[in-house]
């Protein structure tokens, strides 16, 4: 048995910052953020919850998977902005659909999160513990960059993004390569804003930073390799792929892993001119928008990877 994506769904907040309404609150223009990253524009939280975001696109997957959320048996929120530390941002959007018999619980692998979730449903699928699951990527990153730091705030957004996925005994997930590193922590992170306790006093506010350049290096290796691992575990060539959904972070990064992967850039969607980089929910919102305009088809092959603080990553092979 594999899982089997059969309805997605996503959300984006309402307010659209574009780049020179950036402008307007750092040293930054329009012409610095498209050259050096693709994106034009990123949707910002305002009313708008990690939450209610991800509640709302998983309702739309199970609305399109025409099924409902009191049948959900596993429910997994992929993000590091769930807005509480306890409990988890998955819980609350249990109390929010109705999943009422779902094991429900989140995961923190910051951008890869939406594969490290499929990763699980798909070895809980296969030994018989569960025969569904709904997976959600749901960020407010824009709750956690530091709006003075030109080098960060450009490139985030706020979003969620939702699969529904059921055992299957054709299709589904072939084949994945997942891992993660460490020893690189520090290269993208963001520490705890909570923390301070009588002895250790006040702490800093934690906000998100980034070695750029490292970041840049690192997804460039190792995204061809995951997706390399992948494609040679489910027996699939790259050129046999329709298409590869890749995390959105950069227009650079996708051109870049194209070029070593040998296929044409048309075979790489984006969204990241509109999302910019929405951490878990890249991936799961770029992959419903397609779903929704008619893009995927049943049998097609698709190639998915995630890469991002951990460090950690992730590939993996699906049929449609
Ligand atoms: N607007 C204008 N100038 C900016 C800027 C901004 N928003 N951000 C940085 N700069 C400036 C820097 O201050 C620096 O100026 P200096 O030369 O006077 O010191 C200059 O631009 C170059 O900065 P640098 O950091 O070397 O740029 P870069 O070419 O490495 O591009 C990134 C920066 C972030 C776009 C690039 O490193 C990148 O895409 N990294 C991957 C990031 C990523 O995808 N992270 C998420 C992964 S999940």
């Amino acid at each position: 048995m594999n899982a089997r994506i059969i309805g997605t769904g996503w959300c984006l907040p309402a307010f659209r910052a574009d780049n020179d309404y950036l402008a307007t609150l750092v040293d930054t223009s329009d012409e610095w953020i498209r050259e050096r990253t693709g994106i034009r524009a990123r949707h910002l939280a305002g009313e708008e919850t990690t939450v209610s975001m991800a509640a709302e696109a998983a309702e739309k997957a199970l609305a399109r998977a025409g099924r409902e959320a009191s049948e959900v048996e596993l429910l997994i929120v992929a993000t590091i902005t769930g807005g509480t530390d306890t409990p988890s941002a998955a819980c609350r959007v249990q109390a929010q659909i109705g999943a009422k018999k779902a094991v429900a619980f989140d995961v923190n692998a910051a951008c890869s999160g939406f594969l490290y979730a499929l990763h699980m449903a798909d070895a809980f699928i296969k030994s018989g513990m569960y025969k569904n699951a709904l997976l959600i990527g749901a960020e407010s990153l824009s709750r956690i960059v530091d709006w003075t730091d030109r080098s960060t705030c450009v490139l985030f957004g706020d979003g969620a993004g939702a699969a529904y996925v059921e055992a299957s005994e054709s299709g589904g997930l072939l084949a994945q390569s997942v891992g993660s590193s460490g020893d690189k922590w520090e290269v993208l992170s963001c520490r705890s804003r909570s923390g301070a306790n009588p002895i250790s006093g006040a702490q800093p506010a934690g906000y998100l930073t980034m070695d750029g350049q490292e970041v840049f290096k690192f997804a460039v290796r190792t995204v061809p390799r995951c997706i390399g691992e992948a494609l040679e575990g489910a027996g699939v060539r790259a050129d046999e792929v329709k298409l590869f959904l890749l995390h959105q972070a950069n227009l650079r990064i996708l051109q870049a892993v194209a070029k070593r992967l040998e296929q044409p850039e048309e075979k790489f969607p984006m969204n990241l001119d509109e999302c910019g980089n929405t951490s878990a929910a890249s991936l799961p919102i770029l992959m419903a928008q397609l779903d929704e305009a008619g893009t995927l088809k049943r049998g097609d092959l698709l190639a998915l990877s995630g890469f991002g603080a951990g460090l950690t990553w992730g590939a993996c092979v699906l049929e449609w």
